[in-house]
């Protein structure tokens, strides 16, 4: 893409979401034959019923690929007119190239920028506010987040504490140029963001990186996901509240104006906590664990798209997304969901 700034007094608008999960169905039932567990207690504890698993041969750009087509198929725009993609991703392909190249080259992005984007499970949030930034600088008017997860790639089987929370998938939206006072349009109220990496050892995938190269690995759990369950929990239910509350404090609404509160899906019960400090109504909240467990950059847009089919998302809605993750990480964003 190519871009001169030109005093763009572009709005961002959200007209378009797609997921894709991989065939594999992973049960509770099957996660007893691996480990010390039971399906009572992962159900209890999370929420989490099954999830999705990629094959032997599949990584995230393959997920990322077709739910760029179907997000772009929804929102009827060619791949070649998408200026940006963004691949928010915690299991990318490679550490280089960017799995968003690599997506871009399946799609027909042939004149897209492309890059990946790490915030843990906060990915999609930060990739939204990235997108977001892009089209209201005039940098580009298209741009497509395509949220892409293989976490099951990295996580350790033997694990019971991790390998029951995380599943695969790749979900997504298309954002693109508005101008600002086009009637009706409203697009990203705000952006509420965090980092806190004194709490990065937290949740951890320590080798594969310049710190703890792959060949230095010393136990093979040290190339998987490693977790302090109990700090992420507290962590969590804590900046979900107030990342939330920051971020309606900051536009002056209250929660009765947000018609649906979709947070990071990590476990239920962080979930199940927020509702009440919030003070909304469990019926405006939204939630797919029992199906999918966490799949991280693309929980928030999979469970987002799974409300449009259904009906639960209307055009016109507002939106009040929230995630935390590794990083440690948080997010928030206000945004209506405007199709085309
Ligand atoms: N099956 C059975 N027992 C398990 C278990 C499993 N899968 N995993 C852990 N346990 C055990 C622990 O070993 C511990 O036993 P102990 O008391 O004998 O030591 C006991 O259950 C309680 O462990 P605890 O860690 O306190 O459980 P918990 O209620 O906090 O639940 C998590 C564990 C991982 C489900 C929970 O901490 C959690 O969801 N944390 C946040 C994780 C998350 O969301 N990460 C991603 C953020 S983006």
């Amino acid at each position: 893409m190519i871009a001169v700034r030109n005093g763009s007094r572009a709005r961002a608008r959200l007209v378009a979401l797609g997921a894709h999960v991989p065939e594999r169905v992973v049960t509770n039932a099957e996660i007893e034959t691996w480990v010390d567990t039971t399906d009572e207690w992962i159900t209890t504890r999370t929420g989490i019923r099954e999830r999705r698993f990629v094959a032997e041969d599949e990584a995230a750009s393959d997920l990322g690929v077709v739910a760029a087509e179907r997000i772009l198929d929804e929102a009827g725009m060619a791949a070649a007119d998408v200026d940006v993609l963004i691949v928010p991703t915690a299991s990318p392909d490679h550490i280089f190239p960017s799995t968003a190249a690599l997506v871009a080259d399946r799609i027909g992005a042939h004149k897209a920028a492309a890059f990946d984007l790490n915030a843990g499970c906060t990915g999609f949030v930060y990739a939204l506010a990235q997108a977001c930034a892009l089209i209201e600088s005039g940098i580009g008017r298209n741009v497509l987040v395509v949220g892409a997860e293989a976490l099951s790639r990295l996580m350790d089987p033997t694990d019971r504490s991790t390998c029951i929370l995380f599943g695969d998938a790749a979900a997504g939206a298309l954002l693109v140029a508005e101008e600002a006072d086009a009637q009706g349009v409203t697009g990203f109220l705000g952006f509420e963001l965090g980092a806190d990496g004194s709490g990065g050892h937290d949740l951890v995938v320590p080798a594969g990186g310049s710190r703890q190269p792959l060949g230095a690995v010393d136990a093979p759990g040290d190339a998987c996901i490693q977790m302090n369950g109990r700090e992420v929990f507290r962590f969590a239910t804590r900046v979900m509240v107030d990342s939330c509350t920051r971020m309606l404090e900051a536009v002056e609404m209250g929660i009765d104006e947000v018609d649906l509160l979709i947070a990071h899906q990590a476990n239920s019960r962080i979930i199940d906590h927020a509702v009440p400090k919030l003070g909304i109504d469990p019926e405006r909240v939204l939630n797919n664990l029992d199906r999918y467990g966490n799949t991280s950059s693309a929980s928030i847009p999979l469970v987002l798209t799974e409300a449009r089919d259904d009906g639960r998302l209307e055009p016109g809605h507002l939106m009040l997304l929230v995630a935390f993750g590794a990083g440690l990480t948080w997010g928030s964003t206000l945004v209506r969901y405007e199709p085309a």
